[in-house]
């Protein structure tokens, strides 16, 4: 039987992460991430852990990626109370802010988080707290995917050396990560970041513990080690 793409399955569920999408009885072209996303998350098909997407809408996203991972519990988080009518079978509501740091102890219950979408506010900002209150619980192998990073591109810019990951825009981050962390591991990491010993030890515990960061067009993919 011929199996059905991730990609195909955003189209079936009418998601913007799919290439196309139907909105207000208009077709319009999607985001086209699921193509990219595959070549990793396929590796999760057969496992038993946990997916948590930020940001839920009409729970399109929710429900495509429990028809992929047949195995895996889905945990939507989103503001909206009312999206608690999302419910069923495997696929789980939080009701909170995606920044707020309650939300850790709501997904305190969750075992084995090996896959964080962040597609809510797309402010930079909101991305970066997320991603430095989230990544930590990822499980060793897991994915953190960043949508739409374009949204953010008309507010910030990095000052240079940063002292959160707050000052510096994402996609210089996941670049600058591959270029100077494999080197400065295994050399000196005064010489090749003089600034690394000045951030905050919870983000210099997150530099060390990411594995890839993979740039597709408006998207990021990090891999936790
Ligand atoms: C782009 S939609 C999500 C689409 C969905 N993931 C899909 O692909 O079908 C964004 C959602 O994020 C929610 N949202 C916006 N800011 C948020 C925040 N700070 N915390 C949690 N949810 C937020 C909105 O209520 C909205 O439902």
């Amino acid at each position: 039987m011929k199996k059905v793409t991730l990609s195909e399955l955003g189209l079936k569920y009418n998601t913007d992460k799919a290439s196309l999408f139907v909105y207000n009885n208009t077709t319009l072209k999607g985001h086209d991430y699921l193509k990219y996303y595959e070549l990793f998350l396929k590796e999760l098909k057969k496992e038993h852990f946990t997916l948590v997407e930020l940001g839920c809408f009409t729970g399109a996203s929710l429900k495509m990626w429990k028809e992929y991972f047949p195995k895996a519990e889905i945990a939507g988080v989103d503001l909206n109370p009312k999206l608690t009518s999302l419910e069923e079978d495997r696929i789980h509501f939080i009701c909170s802010n995606a920044v707020s740091i309650e939300l850790l102890q709501k997904l305190n219950k969750f075992k084995n988080i090996k896959c964080i979408i962040d597609d809510c506010s797309h402010a930079w900002s909101d991305q970066r707290r997320s991603f430095e209150m989230l990544f930590p619980i990822l499980s060793s192998g897991g994915y953190y995917i960043i949508e739409d990073l374009e949204c953010g591109s008309m507010g910030a810019y990095p000052n240079y050396p940063p002292t959160v990951l707050d000052s510096q825009i994402f996609w210089d981050y996941a670049a600058d990560r591959m270029r100077i962390l494999r080197v400065s591991e295994s050399c000196n990491q005064i010489q090749y970041r003089p600034f690394f010993n000045q951030l905050p030890k919870h983000i210099q515990d997150i530099e060390l513990s990411i594995d890839m960061s993979i740039i597709v067009p408006g998207s990021i993919i990090f891999r936790k080690k």
